[in-house]
Formats: structure tokens, sequence, C-alpha cells
């Protein structure tokens, strides 16, 4: 089949790619390849850390996903951050959350022990005054702007500014938060700042956690460069980054990791997350001919491309999607009218 692939992020890319596996002749039309959210994702695989209440299938979804990672990023030629991801609180509110975690993953069978903060330091000596902490063995995270450089080299001249004249027999669009007419209704941009920062600070896991009351994480990569994000507002406006939102995330970082203070802020940026009504993805057909999504990611772009690649190709092919992601959930028709 002859496909067009809208939008070079992570997630179409990975369509593409694996399109093109299956044999399809695929052109992929951006014109900024790889600047969306796949720009400022910290890349955490992180299906335990980012749980949610009452979202056990976008969960199991992310589990699925992440055991796709380790031969995904082998085949890419990118490594993987595999030495777990700390979850960490700083007060008694803080501690809360870490525990309501823990009895959350809980639910899904993994058991995680909480630590107090003395553990946690020995652990990663460049803590600061964390108070409990849990281990997510599991947890780990890859560069995204490695990734998509290793899809944008496997697809080559594949990848074109302007959409072919010759017409394809599907389209995928994975245009992330800004999806055309008429499916515009079904994303909403919910930004995220995030930061960059290089320096020697000792920490070997991912962090997530809270410090009162504010999440955050840090994502150590072997370079020594350590991002820091992120906000999260629901908004209309185009994405900046906010003396505020900067100033939080910051204060947040250093509070976790006191020697931060000394670390080379290189980049600050800001990009929409792409949420759908239920923050599960839109992954299948729109129910108009030959048209396929795959967007609404949401928080999951990294952690979801390789399934997402599958799923896609699969609906293409003609497979039915799966319920829990098919676009046409949401009544594209009603809606439209
Ligand atoms: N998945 C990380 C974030 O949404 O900030």
């Amino acid at each position: 089949m002859r496909v067009h692939v809208l939008g070079a992020g992570i997630v179409g890319l990975a369509c593409a790619v694996e399109l093109v596996e299956r044999g399809h002749d695929v052109t992929v039309v951006d014109r900024a390849p790889g600047s969306g959210a796949s720009h400022a994702a910290a890349g955490m695989l992180s299906p335990a850390g980012e749980a949610w209440h009452g979202e056990s299938a976008l969960h199991a979804l992310a589990v699925a996903s992440a055991g796709l990672w380790s031969p995904y990023a082998a085949g890419l030629g990118v490594p993987l951050h595999d030495s777990g991801t700390l979850l960490v609180g700083i007060d008694a509110g803080d501690r809360q959350e870490v525990e309501r975690q823990a009895e959350l993953l809980a639910t899904h069978g993994e058991q995680v022990e909480v630590l107090d903060g003395r553990a946690a330091r020995a652990l990663e000596p460049s803590l600061g005054r964390v108070t409990a902490a849990a281990v997510l063995a599991h947890d780990r995270a890859v560069d995204p702007r490695a990734v998509v450089a290793a899809l944008l080299a496997a697809l080559g001249p594949r990848v074109v500014a302007q959409r072919p004249i010759v017409g394809p027999d599907a389209t995928v669009i994975a245009t992330g938060a800004r999806l055309p007419a008429p499916y515009a209704h079904l994303v909403r941009g919910v930004r995220g700042e995030i930061l960059r920062l290089r320096g020697d600070v000792g920490l070997t896991r991912v962090l997530r956690g809270w410090v009162r009351g504010e999440p955050v994480y840090l994502v150590p990569r072997a370079d020594g460069e350590l991002v820091v994000g992120a906000t999260s507002e629901e908004h209309d406006g185009p994405p900046v980054v906010t003396a505020g939102g900067v100033r939080r995330l910051l204060d947040a970082a250093t509070e976790l990791v006191p020697g931060l203070d000394r670390a080379e802020l290189c980049e600050a940026l800001a990009r929409d997350r792409p949420g759908t009504p239920d923050n599960r993805p839109l992954v299948g057909p729109t129910g108009d001919d030959g048209i396929f999504l795959a967007a609404g990611h949401f928080r999951h772009g990294v952690l979801l491309a390789p399934l997402t690649a599958r799923l896609l190709a699969d609906a293409v092919e003609g497979a039915a999607p799966d319920p829990l992601l098919d676009p046409r959930r949401f009544s594209l028709l009603e809606d439209r009218c």
C-alpha cells in the first residue's frame, strides 16, 4: 500500500518504520521533523511511575509497550537507561503520595516497598532531605532525541516537507496535539515545560516524586545531561516557557538533589502533550475512508511508540483496532453534526 504518515514525531516515525518493514511504500510528511513534543520529552519508560488511579487499561498497554522497548532500542542502536527509578517525597504529604502510588501498584500486582530517607540516601547519596522513597526497578528511560534521530535515519528520503502529489491508499495522522479537522476536538493541549541541565551530580537512577506537593522528575543521561520536568497545565495558548514554571521546576529539583545548584542550565522549552478525553491514545481507523489516527498519547508517547506502531500497522492492513484505542469511541460522526 502507498501510505502517507502526517507528523514526524516519535509516534509517526515509529509507525512509518513499522509500515516500511512490512513492505509498504511510505512517505512521512513534516516541515520540522522531530521538533514537537518528542523534542521536549524526557523519555521515561515508566509504567509504574506514571500509573494513575482509574487508568488500569492504559497501565496494561504501558506495561505491554515497556516490554517491547529492549529489542526496539537495540534495533535502533539507542541505549536504554536501566538503573531503575526512585519514587521520592519530601514532606508528610509527599510521603503519602509515595505510599499511595505503592498501594496503587499493589493493585496491579506489583509489590513496592516504601523506604525511609536514610535508606533512600544509601541508594542515591546525592539526594537531599527526602523522607520516603520506593524503588521502581522496572521503570527505565531512553533519550527520545536519539530515538527520533535513529528513526529518521532509518527512513532517509522517505521524510519530506510537502505531501506528494500522488494520493495514498492510506493516511496516518500522527500530528500530536494539533490534529486537523474534523478530528481536532479529540485532543487538547496540556502544556509541559521541561529543563535540560548538565553536570555531574552523581545521580544513577531516574527520580520521580513530589516536593511539597510539586510533582517533579529528574532523568540522568550517561553523557551528563539531566532532564528536569515537567509542569502540566491545560490551556489553549501557545506552549511558551514561563518564569514561574522554570522557578518551580528548579526549586523542586534542587531540593531533591542539592548538587544540581551547580549544574549548567542548558535549555528550557515547552510543548503540548496531546491529551484525549479519556487519556488513552487514538490508534486505528477514523471511520473516514483510508484515514487512520496515531495520536493523543498524552504523557506516554515515547513509552507507547513501539506498541502503537504495531497496532497502527495492523489496523492499516485491515485488522480490527483495539477497542480501548479505537478513535471511533468518541462518536466522531455525532460530534461532527
Ligand atoms: N511523561 C512525562 C510527562 O508527561 O511530563
